[in-house]
């Protein structure tokens, strides 16, 4: 056994991102242990075929102390990449798993003076409020989210905060104020700050990789909260349009899951960018509608997405990642859109039958206000 193989936990490593992080350094050559609870949402069918039969895999439960001090113990880099994710009903579970747990895991580095050497956590460009904006009279600026109120009245766009012209959507870097305008986003604040704060505290290396919208192969068909690929292609596979929320106008920067994880791997052997909030995307837009017509031709079904005049407070409308930073050690994009998604409905094939669990988890969601009715219909024609 080579004594000077890098030893990673990765978090969540039974997931989409974790368990591509986990390959990718299995092939680099590093030991990699594995820390998840199988979250049944994800993981209908239990431990999935794909985890790398050279990995250690352990099934258990970020917010458990016992089992998070084992796990760390013996490891160089943290690839903290275990979370509940979405827009799921649950509010109390997020802190817990999110926020608790990163905290959590922290305390314990620190105060059993574990001798690891960096913690990548997996923020996200849901920290935004809204995506940065070029207005043609005040230049670049920083939109306020969009009031729920004005959604409810129909107007999706985003105008300047000076003037009020509707502006368009500019590649957003890291200086960028947020907030989290969502549980979710809320509890991924929370895990960036933990862990920025934390590194300079206790002098330990630390990244918030900001990850954009990832998809590919490994991506849950179960879930009907979170992943708007998946989520498309099931809906299209059960002969059912695309739900699209506004008019299908926001734009989303989608990233293959291979990039991300590549991410993690530069972001684990450089210095440069540790301390740092760091984008990680394609650094391209695409509209959720033209998303569902790319979608729908790859899978050579004829059904168009609608917009049935529904929206989600807190949601972003325009986003796509500026990449310079993270470009800085090495980075590039490597996947196009049209040939990711055609490897994940490759990946979709090999599944067997697949379900549409949306339909079911939707009412729920409007109940709870997640998921609102415009008031005026017409403004999507
Ligand atoms: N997929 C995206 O678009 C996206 C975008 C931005 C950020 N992220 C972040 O990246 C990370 C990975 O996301 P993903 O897309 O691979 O999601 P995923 O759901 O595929 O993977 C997350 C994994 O974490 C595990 N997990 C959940 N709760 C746990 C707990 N309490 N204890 C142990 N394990 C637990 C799940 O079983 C799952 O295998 C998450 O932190 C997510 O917030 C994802
Ligand atoms: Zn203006």
């Amino acid at each position: 056994m080579n004594a000077t193989r890098k030893r990673a936990l990765v978090t969540g490593g039974a997931g989409l991102i974790g368990s591509h992080i986990a390959d990718l350094l299995i092939q680099q050559g590093w030991r990699v242990r594995i820390l998840d609870n199988l979250e049944p949402q994800t993981h209908k069918n239990g431990k999935p075929a794909w985890i790398h039969p050279e990995a250690e895999f352990i099934q258990g439960n970020v917010q458990d102390y016992g089992t998070m001090l084992s796990a760390l113990s013996d490891i160089d880099v943290v690839f903290h990449e275990a979370a509940y994710g979405g827009y799921m009903p649950e509010m109390a579970k997020y802190v817990l798993v999110n926020s608790f747990g990163t905290a959590q895991m922290l305390e314990i580095i620190r105060d059993h003076k574990l001798p690891i050497q960096k913690v990548i956590v997996a923020s996200s460009q849901a920290v935004y409020s809204e995506g940065a904006a070029q207005c043609e009279v005040h230049g670049h600026v920083v939109p306020f989210l969009r009031r729920t109120e004005q959604l409810r009245g129909g107007d999706f766009q985003v105008h300047c905060p000076v003037c009020g012209r509707m502006t368009t959507s500019i590649p957003t870097p890291e200086g960028t104020p947020g907030g989290g305008e969502t549980v979710y986003a809320l509890t991924k604040v929370d895990q960036e700050r933990l862990v920025l704060l934390w590194g300079k505290q206790t002098g330990i290396p630390t990244v918030a990789l900001r990850y954009s919208c990832t998809y590919g192969p490994r991506q849950s068909l179960f879930n009907p909260y979170t992943g708007v690929i998946a989520i498309f292609c099931t809906r299209l596979l059960n002969g059912l349009p695309p739900i699209m929320y506004e008019d299908g106008g926001q734009t989303r920067d989608l990233c293959f899951v291979e990039d991300i994880a590549q991410a993690n791997l530069l972001a684990a052997t450089s210095d440069k960018l540790d301390g740092l909030p760091v984008n990680v995307g394609s650094g391209r837009a695409t509209s959720v509608r033209d998303l569902a017509g790319i979608i729908a031709e790859q899978l050579g079904v004829a059904i168009d997405p609608v917009a049935r005049g529904e929206f989600r407070p807190g949601e972003i409308r325009s986003l796509i990642s500026d990449i310079s930073r993270i470009r800085t050690i090495g980075y590039e994009p490597r996947v196009r859109l049209e040939e990711g998604i055609a490897r994940y409905i490759e990946w979709i094939k090999t599944q067997g039958a697949v379900e549409d669990y949306f339909s079911k988890a939707e009412q729920g969601l409007r109940e709870k206000g997640i998921v609102q009715n415009i008031a005026r219909p017409s403004a999507l024609a």
